[in-house]
């Protein structure tokens, strides 16, 4: 594939569905898991211009932040700490619509007012985590969930 995203307009499930096969097709052609992930955060950035978006990856025992765009970040993030490291230890996707509500919510920007947090599975083992935050509340729903659940079913770690 070209190195150019082809940016898509519709509602937020077509533009999932439109940017997913490019991104699938963008991360099989290479086996490099930190240019891929930085594509990915690329490709995510310029479609719906979130806030922050990027990766923290399991290290020791830690979260260490990975590929991203947006404003400078936490560096490392503890299992079972903030919006990340719950997800990490549950093994789940976190929707907060408002993390003033969260408790322990890592606040690495104070222009941050929602979040979405993804694992991301290496043999049923979470390796990394996808972080989305918004500067607006309730920015993400059970939409970004489903399609960002499958976009990292994709990644390769
Ligand atoms: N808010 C996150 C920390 C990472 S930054 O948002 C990039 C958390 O509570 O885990």
């Amino acid at each position: 594939m070209a190195e150019e995203l082809n940016v898509a307009e519709g509602t937020k499930a077509e533009q999932y569905e439109a940017v997913l096969p490019q991104i699938k097709a963008l991360i099989e052609m290479e086996t490099d898991v930190v240019a891929n992930l930085a594509n990915i955060a690329a490709v995510l950035k310029t479609q719906f211009h979130w806030w922050w978006v990027g990766f923290y990856l399991v290290k020791n025992e830690e979260l260490v932040l990975g590929p991203f765009q947006g404003p400078l970040a936490c560096t490392r993030i503890q299992k079972g700490k903030g919006v990340c490291g719950s997800s990490w230890e549950q093994a789940q996707t976190f929707l907060v619509p408002d993390v003033e509500q969260f408790p322990g919510h890592i606040a690495c920007s104070a222009l941050s007012k929602s979040e979405i947090v993804v694992p991301v599975f290496k043999d049923n083992k979470v390796m990394a985590v996808l972080d989305v935050d918004s500067e607006l509340l309730h920015h993400f729903d059970e939409t970004d969930q489903k399609y960002l659940e499958q976009l990292v079913s994709y990644i390769k770690l």
